[in-house]
């Protein structure tokens, strides 16, 4: 029986250095001093010990019991501070680290210039009109003199849908549709997207925007078309901007005209961005053929009009110094933040 305790005593630190969590150190807890442990067999066994060995042996399990329940009451802090700290360590927040930030976007320059625009023509009391990006064939040519067989319709080749629509080569279209809900006089413009199928380049793309301006009433003349749009420019690109009109063809303005504006690259002076001219072309115009008039159901007799159209990404890149279209669609977030 003394072999038995001091073999409990001897071996239980060695055990318990080993144990590193609470169920293990329960669990040998229990083998030892449980009910049926170890030590209490040993305790059941006295009564079967002669009268002298029973008060030493008595004594020694005693010690033994002692020394256990201490140990196991050491272990066990030992393990609940280990636990501790690795929580603690875990859910360690470093205040010293930089926090996530979210960075604060802008306009894209498109959305700069469209709003730019749209500002100036309102300050001249415009009115905004839209139209649809799927398009009657009829609204995009035909209203607008443009026949089938029109060779104008060879340059602004497009997308056809069946039934007789068309992804809409301009935003021409939408001035039949203002018109034709016979409200007059009417001063307007119609920003959007167009399509036609170009290959892309620096100054192409299939998909562009445009900016379509209307104005009728009784005696408008080419003078009111000109000084409107001479205001414009200015307003855009600032009052050393000089503008040129020259004539133009456009099978739904009769005259017409195109806008050019001093050169923003050379200033007028000729390089590679105007080809040597020192202009750039800006937008077609003139005023609104009879015809026209005419299909949308408005006297020319009575009333007469000029419209515009221009591109916007033309503008956008004359305004912002872009010298490549396509980096206006790629969305590249280094070629963005410079605006
Ligand atoms: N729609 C023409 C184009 O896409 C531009 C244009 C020219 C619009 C003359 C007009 C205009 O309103 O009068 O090339």
């Amino acid at each position: 029986m003394r072999d038995a305790l001091n073999k409990i005593k001897n071996e239980l630190g060695g055990n318990l250095e080993k144990i590193a969590d609470l169920k293990t150190l329960d669990d040998l807890r229990v083998s030892i001093l449980g009910k049926k442990g170890e030590l209490t067999n040993i305790l059941k066994a006295m009564g079967s010990l002669s009268a002298e060995e029973r008060p030493v042996m008595g004594q020694l399990a005693n010690e033994v019991r002692d020394f256990a329940e201490k140990s196991f009451d050491e272990r066990k802090k030992v393990i609940l501070a280990a636990e501790l700290e690795k929580t603690l360590a875990e859910e360690r927040l470093d205040v010293t680290l930089a926090g996530k930030t979210r960075e604060q976007g802008h306009d894209h320059p498109m959305t700069i210039v469209m709003e730019d625009m749209k500002r100036l023509f309102i300050g001249m009391g415009y009115e905004i009109h839209e139209g649809p990006d799927v398009e009657t064939e009829y609204n995009n040519f035909e209203a607008l003199n443009i026949p089938k067989n029109h060779p104008a319709r060879d340059e602004q080749d497009t997308f056809y849908i069946e039934g007789g629509y068309v992804l809409r080569t301009q935003t021409s279209p939408v001035q039949v549709r203002v018109m034709k809900e016979g409200k007059l006089p009417i001063r307007m413009i119609a920003p959007g997207k167009v399509f036609r199928s170009d290959e892309i380049d620096a100054t192409h793309s299939p998909v562009f925007h445009q900016i379509e301006g209307l104005v009728i009433d009784k005696n408008i003349t080419l003078g009111d078309l000109k000084g409107t749009l001479e205001i414009f420019a200015k307003e855009l690109f600032g009052d050393d901007v000089i503008t040129r009109f020259r004539p133009h063809h456009f099978p739904f303005t009769e005259p017409s005209g195109e806008l050019d504006v001093s050169c923003f690259a050379c200033k007028g002076k000729g390089c590679r961005v105007c080809k040597d001219s020192g202009y750039i072309e800006l937008l077609g115009c003139g005023m609104v053929h009879p015809k026209v008039l005419r299909n949308c159901g408005i006297d020319p007799d009575e009333y007469t009009g000029f419209a515009f159209g221009m591109g916007l990404e033309r503008i956008a890149m004359q305004k912002f110094n872009i010298t490549d279209m396509r980096l206006l669609f790629e969305n590249d977030v280094k070629f963005l933040k410079q605006f």
